[in-house]
């Protein structure tokens, strides 16, 4: 009764007086063909398979297009496109022309950039202010650093000679495609490598904006090729034997079945798995800038996010007070229309997602975990998900140890540093963390000490394309981004 009553309160502080005019982002501007083929030696092609499939908006389950279904043979016809162009024309262009054709690719991804983000909020269910301030501002961003290395290999590697593999496979997930795509995509070409992209099944539309505008850039045919499907065309593949190097982010259970499937086979790879990061705060922090950092780390792209702080520590003493400013804060966090430019939080990816997610409550619950969620409304169309934290729960829960993907958060205590650096390592992942602290030394001692590739202290969720990123344990293997990101692409003679 007295939970109920408090939950009450917050909601009249907050939502009575936080109400918002509708603010809907234009589509008009926006052109998305019914149906899309496979981007295979520069131009759109229609499938063998003759197959297609839809793509749904989850904010509304209407169908927004539909997608070629690769089969073996298209694949087949991607990767020797790929290897023509590289043989032939990539690997044999100087590096200053390569550098170029990918700043102009960059440049067109700017000059499009709102529609590219809208196109990526209705097709995935992110809320437009992120797409359009985070994922395709830092997309091109990725392809305009990674131009820039293009003509300086040679100084990358001091003292030794490298070159290009050869053909990059790369297989990329649905919470951030076109970043994703970009991530995978400019460091190769910037190497001097060709590529075959597979998207994600539930997101192909802005990697096949990406085709047109990789056209419109005059990128030479079979330089970028991209095949859309589902997991059998990605096991195509990374089974293909004209493949020399695979790239891949996604699910650890994806990512150990390609591992095995490429073992003996001399292809190289990178993969970029699941995470469970420790957003841990101490009581010296700036308590609310750490709650403003903990919304943004669970609640950011609906928690569809692998470097997610979904595991956060509170040090005992300011437990309850991190609780209840994240509570209040949580109530006014605005869940809905994805294309609207006041939604903090959009729509669930798929079906399946919010049925995972779904899941994960319940096995809280019944694991003795005390669960609240903001009280918003939701749209009665469209796959949502309420904001969603547990306290009461231990190092063993299910919730806090398994990638849930969505916003929902784990909430323990701890007393002293040793205890937070202990609770927070003993998971099998290790990809990110977050420390709040007003004592350097403290973060020093954390960041030293936590077994995870990224850690951002008294900040959450920054990203930067001259920095690696990238895991420990079974969060993957290989960096992208950076320096780092440009060698898996590279072979040292
Ligand atoms: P997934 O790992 O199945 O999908 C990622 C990509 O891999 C997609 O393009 C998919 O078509 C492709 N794929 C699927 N099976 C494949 C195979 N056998 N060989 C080659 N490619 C294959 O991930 P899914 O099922 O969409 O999501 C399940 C869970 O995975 C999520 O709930 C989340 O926990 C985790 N995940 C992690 C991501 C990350 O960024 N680390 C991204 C997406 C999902
Ligand atoms: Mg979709």
């Amino acid at each position: 009764m007295k939970k109920k009553s408090k939950k009450e309160d917050v909601k009249l502080k907050f939502n009575s007086s936080w109400e918002y005019a509708p603010a809907p982002e234009s589509k008009d501007h926006v052109k998305i063909n019914s149906s899309y083929d496979l981007f295979i030696n520069g131009k759109f092609t229609a499938p063998d398979s003759g197959k297609y499939f839809d793509t749904i908006n989850p904010a509304t389950e209407t169908k927004i297009a539909k997608v070629a279904d690769a089969n073996e043979k298209d694949v087949d016809k991607a990767v020797k496109a790929a290897r023509n162009a590289y043989d032939n024309v990539w690997s044999k262009m100087p590096a200053k022309e390569r550098g170029k054709y990918i700043y102009r690719i960059a440049r067109v991804m700017q000059e499009r950039a709102r529609e590219l983000a809208v196109i990526e909020s209705m097709d995935g269910g992110k809320a437009i202010r992120e797409s359009r301030d985070i994922d395709i501002p830092l997309a091109a961003a990725h392809f305009f650093y990674y131009a820039g290395w293009a003509d300086k290999i040679d100084y990358a590697v001091p003292g030794s000679k490298s070159r290009s593999l050869g053909v990059a496979g790369q297989i990329i997930p649905w919470n951030f495609p076109l970043l994703m795509a970009a991530w995978k995509i400019a460091p190769a070409l910037a190497a001097g490598n060709t590529v075959v992209l597979k998207p994600a099944e539930t997101t192909p539309l802005t990697a096949l904006k990406l085709a047109e505008i990789i056209q419109e850039a005059d990128l030479p045919p079979g330089v970028v090729n991209i095949i859309t499907g589902a997991g059998a065309t990605g096991a195509a593949l990374v089974n293909h034997p004209g493949i020399d190097k695979i790239a891949f982010t996604g699910s650890t259970d994806v990512g150990k079945i390609i591992q095995k499937s490429i073992a003996g086979t001399g292809k190289k790879y990178t993969l970029e798995l699941g995470g469970k990061a420790a957003n841990i705060i101490f009581e010296d922090a700036a308590i609310d800038q750490a709650v403003e950092g903990i919304v943004n780390g669970i609640f950011f792209n609906q928690g569809h996010v692998c470097c997610a702080g979904s595991r956060l520590f509170v040090q005992e003493s300011v437990m309850d007070t991190v609780v209840r400013k994240l509570k209040d804060r949580m109530e006014t966090l605005i869940v809905g229309d994805p294309l609207d430019k006041n939604t903090d939080i959009g729509a669930i990816n798929s079906k399946e997602q919010l049925g995972k997610i779904k899941q994960y409550l319940k096995i809280g619950v019944n694991e003795g975990g005390e669960m609240y969620q903001s009280s918003c409304a939701l749209p009665s169309k469209g796959f949502w998900c309420r904001p969603t934290l547990f306290t009461n729960v231990s190092q063993s829960s299910r919730i806090v140890t398994e990638e849930i993907f969505g916003p929902v958060l784990g909430i323990q205590s701890f007393r002293t540093v040793e205890e937070a650096i202990e609770k927070a390592n003993n998971i099998p992942y290790g990809l990110s963390g977050g420390v709040w602290t007003d004592k350097g030394s403290k973060i020093f001692k954390v960041t030293s000490q936590l077994r995870a590739g990224v850690i951002w202290a008294n900040t959450y969720n920054k990203f930067d394309p001259t920095s690696p990123f990238g895991g420990y344990k079974e969060s993957g293997v290989g960096r992208e981004g950076g320096l780092h990101g440009l060698m898996p692409y590279l072979e040292l003679v």
